[in-house]
């Protein structure tokens, strides 16, 4: 099937991608004229593992191409999907300006009936709006035929998204619309010969309503287990005994129950706020939704306390190493990542930080701006030269194993170490000679000299610390 996707972000473009990969011919198209050109290039402006093979292998099978101009493509094709942002506004609710203005360009420009699929992500009623300003735009050309909208959300995750994309667990399709379901049948032809549950027939508000409905949930486990870490805390216990003694009960699962930083990236926190606006504007109190943003903010500038408590809030002058700036691993996205609101109490504070991220240092030095306190480095060995502490706050598998003698011979005795993901070993890096420190659970000092292991040239060590599992 010939395919315009509408949108080349984290979703479009791995979509339109992907839909190449099924054997589509498709024409991925935006408005931002560099991403194009990258693009046309073979290059990906997103980090995304394995996106770059597989546009090459589209393009040389000429089932790819990136366009600037829908208007010219869109009399080709017979699916248009809309995979453009819709940002938060001032008050929660999701921005559809973006969608709406795809919607019109294509109503302007159509001279024959096709499929319109909302991929972005967007409140209850919105395929219902972008019908409406089909068909009306339609009817002012004096056009009278029928253009079907279907709603069919997309759960990638970033860092996954190929995979993600070609392996779903589902895919959920809003429509009442024969049309409208048969070519979204016919799209997905190729997982249904695999999978032929695959699908998840919805109507359109049910489906609309799914996507925020499952962000909500997950968010929901983050700020529920990083509660109950503070509470740990405060009580005693450590959270990681908690999850392992939850995570075995099939009702719960082990996934989603990580205590850490809070939640970022661009959909969790958007998601949530736009749930909690649609709450109002349906006069629907959703108290688990308020509870679950607040939580998350909380946490963040939590995280940023438990450093600044240890210093004693004398701050000014200390220098910090971050590791990490990325919402999660293996994305270069920092939209709403923690690290925003660390690094920022940081250098408020008057403390250096130099941070390094394998992929996200760029995009959170756009988004952070400059800052002559705030500096991005090309190596975790950059970071700490002449740093008071190291922070975790994403957990790349680059960072799992560092060696962490050399980090105690530089940062010093007892330094601390604040694992904000629970993802070091804190046994590993007490026995180097630092004191760590990570979310809902005791902190671990360095261990005492005589078990201690070799932390200067000629001393000796009387313990072998194993790479943790
Ligand atoms: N990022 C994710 O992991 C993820 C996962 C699932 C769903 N979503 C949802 O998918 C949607 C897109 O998210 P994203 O992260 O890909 O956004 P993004 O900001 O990375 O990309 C959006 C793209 O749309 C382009 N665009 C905007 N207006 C346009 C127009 N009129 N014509 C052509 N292109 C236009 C922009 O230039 C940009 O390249 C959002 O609604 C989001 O909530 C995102």
């Amino acid at each position: 099937m010939r395919i315009l996707m509408v949108g080349t972000g984290y979703v479009g473009l791995v979509s339109g991608v992907c839909l190449a990969e099924c054997g589509h011919d498709v024409i991925c198209a935006d408005i931002d004229e560099n991403k194009v050109q990258m693009l046309r290039k073979g290059k990906s402006p997103i980090y995304e593992p394995g996106i770059e093979q597989l546009m090459s292998r589209a393009m040389k099978r000429n089932r790819l191409r990136f366009s600037t101009n829908l208007e010219e493509d869109i009399g080709s094709v017979e699916a248009v999907f809309i995979a453009v942002g819709t940002p938060p506004g001032e008050d929660g609710a999701a921005d559809l300006v973006y969608v709406e203005r795809v919607a019109s360009d294509i109503a302007q420009t159509i001279t024959k009936p096709l499929t319109v699929i909302v991929k972005s992500t967007v409140p209850v009623g919105s395929c219902e709006r972008v019908e409406s300003i089909i068909q009306s735009t339609l009817a002012t050309r004096k056009l009278h035929f029928t253009v079907p909208v279907v709603s069919n959300p997309e759960f990638l995750k970033e860092g996954n998204a190929i995979r993600d994309f070609l392996k779903p667990d589902r895919i959920v399709i809003g429509t009442q619309n024969q049309a409208g379901q048969d070519t979204l049948a016919a799209i997905y032809a190729p997982f249904t010969q695999e999978k032929p549950d695959i699908l998840v027939w919805l109507d359109r508000r049910s489906a609309e309503l799914t996507k925020y409905a499952a962000n909500a949930m997950l968010a929901t486990r983050i700020s529920f287990m990083n509660e109950l870490a503070m509470l740990c805390e405060s009580a005693g216990g450590d959270i990681e005994q908690v999850r392992r003694g939850i995570a075995s009960d099939p009702r719960i699962g082990p996934l989603f129950l990580r205590a850490g930083a809070g939640y970022g990236g661009s959909c969790f926190p958007k998601d949530v706020k736009a749930l909690r606006h649609l709450g109002n504007l349906y006069g629907t109190h959703l108290g688990i939704m308020n509870a679950v943003h607040d939580a998350n903010e909380v946490q963040k500038n939590h995280c940023f306390e438990l450093i600044s408590k240890h210093f004693n809030g004398a701050l000014k002058g200390k220098s910090i190493a971050i590791w990490g700036l990325s919402f999660k691993p293996e994305t270069d996205d920092v939209r709403e990542a923690p690290a925003l609101t660390i690094v920022q109490g940081l250098v408020s504070a008057g403390a250096k930080v130099k941070a390094y991220d394998p992929q996200g240092g760029e995009s959170f030095a756009a988004i952070f701006g400059a800052h002559p306190n705030f500096q991005t480095c090309l190596s975790t060995e950059e970071t700490l030269e002449s740093a008071d502490a190291l922070t975790l706050l994403t957990e790349w598998s680059e960072f799992r194993f560092p060696n962490w003698q050399a980090i105690a011979l530089t940062l010093g005795l007892n330094a601390p170490v604040f694992d904000l993901r629970n993802f070091f070993d804190r046994e590993t890096v007490s026995a180097a000679g630092l004191h760590y420190i990570g979310i809902g659970r005791p902190s671990l000092p360095a261990q005492p000299r005589t078990t201690r292991t070799k932390l200067n040239k000629g001393e000796h060590h009387d313990r072998t610390i194993e790479p943790q599992a």
